[in-house]
């Protein structure tokens, strides 16, 4: 077995067969969160950049204020990478740091508020939209994926 360090990847990914997707060969090698989040800087909109066991790994910059929504069936995994954010409940507010997260149970009302930009993890299954049953013109059904 081969051991892929980062520096090699781009080598690697050109000696692949054809039929193999890049995408599917980014399974195996490192992906570098600060790259990734250099590709885009719209806010609201998340990006795949990791996918197991039925759960998708997204990146995403939030600024200002989003929907009110829950989610009927997913839990919700938020991880601050850079900045801080606000997520707001019915009855009370958390402040999210860099380098915390915040688990938000199904079924539960939040929006999340970012004074300044803030870049985030999510980690949520595949199924979760983002605006779960609340809709409206932030709703983003296709994610791109980097
Ligand atoms: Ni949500």
């Amino acid at each position: 077995m081969t051991l892929v360090h980062a520096p090699d990847r781009h080598a690697t990914l050109r000696s692949l067969p054809e039929n193999v997707s890049r995408w599917q060969t980014e399974t195996m090698i490192t992906v570098n969160l600060n790259e990734k989040l250099a590709l885009f800087s719209d806010h609201w909109n998340p990006r795949i950049v990791g996918e197991l066991n039925g759960q998708h790994l997204k990146l995403v910059k939030f600024l200002g204020a989003f929907t009110w929504h829950q989610h009927a069936s997913e839990d919700e995994l938020f991880l601050v990478l850079h900045g801080r954010f606000r997520m707001e409940f019915r009855d009370h507010s958390v402040w999210v740091d860099e380098g915390e997260f915040l688990i938000v149970p199904r079924g539960v009302e939040h929006r999340p508020v970012a004074d300044t930009e803030v870049q985030v993890l999510l980690f949520e299954p595949a199924t979760t939209l983002n605006t779960g049953d609340a809709g409206g013109p932030l709703t983003r059904v296709a994610l791109e994926r980097l």
